[in-house]
């Protein structure tokens, strides 16, 4: 289908990976470093991303103790109730929180991310995750992950019944008319009774509908299993992209997806993460990543380096190509698909030994970079978006909040002036800034109106 009713602008979020993308970017910064893990410091990056105007800001989350945050800022804070709080220092800028199909009962992650949109007037994103690993599995009185399909199979009954639980008020049911006493018309609220193979929920859900009906639905699935569910239900999708190429057949195929569930892929926005380093000039940005990438601890970067491609880490040797022997040929299946794919796919192609893939282990190995002046950055990105390749970025910073400031005083007025990002917001929910609608409630109003059925607390 053409990409006829492409928009004009791009959509910016800002991914808040605590003291920046570059593990050792937070022994920089003249910081009491204990706070790139607090609140404090989610606030100031969010604040400088609506100074700036963009479209929101994202918390990823896994749910359990993973990277051993022993050389970096962990990311500890359950982001719904961190971006809650965050919610209270900005105005326009959305909150994309992510949250696990896997292990979260339906009924409390939809009341949950309601409950922000509610209390954001309107700013709430969900990042859907269908977590992996056993070691998430075991928090959860589990011996083992749901494999890959069956995770994916639950996700998709997962968001279905959220859609439902959303739903269950109808726009009109939180009357609240004094004259009449009354609060809510009961007649406006429906039991779902959604009955599936891994979820089953009667609801109706205990709050009315949120501003935006549905918080705007986020994913960033790699795998075939992963695209569907993006292509089925997402309104943005994050990927790991490392050329403008490998961008521009992922965007293809998520729209193709769309179109195979009836959905206008006009209203999706692929938003691949984009790694940036903006100073005055290219050497001055060159000279940061050097010194970022010096800070790097680098008994912390081969771990994490053995850990994403699933070998011993005995078997890397720093002056020798991967043990391409070792190498699972298709990764291991878990979050880190994406990652793992375009690192393996970049070491063959260019034939790095180890040591030279931790030094660009900050950046340069999975997600696209960019270093340099204003203008560099402003021009890979005016590229990607022209070139159909996405419909904006999920910003990286190497460093916050230092390079997530630069990245907004230097390369927006570019993109600004350029007319390829908006001036101001134009509206006031997420939706409003995405361009993209309000649904309409899922159910006709004849489903509404049996009465609820009362069940006696015993
Ligand atoms: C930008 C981005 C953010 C992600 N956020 C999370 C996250 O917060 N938690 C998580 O468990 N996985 C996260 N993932 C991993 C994806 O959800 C997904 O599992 C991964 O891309 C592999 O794809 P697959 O599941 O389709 O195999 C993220 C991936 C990307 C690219």
């Amino acid at each position: 289908m053409a990409d006829a009713a492409r928009q004009k602008m791009m959509a910016l979020n800002l991914n808040l990976i605590p003291g920046g993308v570059f593990p050792g970017a937070w022994r920089a910064s003249g910081e009491d470093a204990h706070h790139f893990s607090s609140l404090p410091h989610y606030i100031e990056c969010a604040k400088i991303a609506e100074a700036g105007k963009l479209d929101a800001i994202f918390v990823a989350d896994m749910p359990t103790w993973r990277f051993k945050g022993e050389f970096r800022p962990f990311r500890g804070l359950d982001p719904t109730l961190a971006l809650a709080a965050v919610a209270q220092h900005t105005t326009h800028l959305g909150l994309i929180a992510t949250g696990s199909t896997s292990y979260n009962s339906v009924f409390n992650l939809a009341r949950r991310m309601s409950t922000l949109d509610h209390i954001s007037g309107g700013r709430a994103g969900w990042n859907i995750v269908a977590t992996a690993g056993d070691d998430a599995a075991m928090n959860f009185g589990m011996e083992h992950s749901l494999d890959h399909d069956a995770r994916y199979r639950r996700a998709h009954e997962f968001v279905e019944a959220s859609l439902q639980l959303w739903d269950s008020w109808a726009d009109d049911a939180w009357v609240a008319d004094k004259a009449s006493g009354v609060f809510v018309d009961d007649k406006r609220i429906r039991h779902v009774d959604y009955v599936g193979e891994h979820i089953k929920v009667k609801g109706p859900l205990n709050l009315p509908r949120c501003p935006q009906g549905h918080p705007v639905l986020v994913q960033a699935g790699s795998s075939e299993d992963g695209i569907a569910l993006a292509a089925r239900f997402a309104d943005i999708v994050y990927s790991v992209q490392h050329t403008l190429e490998s961008c521009q057949e992922f965007r293809r195929k998520v729209r193709e997806h769309a179109v195979g569930w009836h959905r206008d892929p006009d209203t999706i926005r692929v938003l691949p993460g984009l790694i940036n380093i903006v100073a005055g000039t290219e050497a001055e940005a060159l000279r940061e990543e050097r010194d970022l990438q010096d800070l790097h601890a680098e008994h912390y970067a081969i771990n994490a380096l053995a850990l994403l491609i699933g070998v011993p880490v005995e078997a890397l040797e720093l002056n020798k190509e991967l043990p391409w022997d070792l190498v699972p040929p298709d990764g291991h299946g878990g979050s880190q698909q994406g990652h793992f794919a375009t690192l393996v796919a970049t070491a063959k192609r260019e034939k790095l030994t180890v040591r030279q893939i931790l030094a660009r282990q900050g950046g340069g190995m999975t997600h696209v970079t960019a270093v340099g002046a204003p203008e560099q950055v402003a021009d890979l990105m005016e590229e990607w978006f022209r070139a159909g390749a996405c419909d904006g970025f999920n910003i990286m910073p190497a460093s916050l909040p230092t390079g997530a400031k630069a990245f907004v005083e230097a390369v927006v007025p570019i993109l600004q002036k350029r007319g390829l990002f908006r001036t101001d917001y134009p509206g006031e929910t997420l939706r409003d800034t995405l361009g993209l609608a309000r649904p309409p409630v899922g159910f006709s109003d004849a489903d509404f109106g049996k009465p609820i059925m009362r069940v006696s607390a015993r």
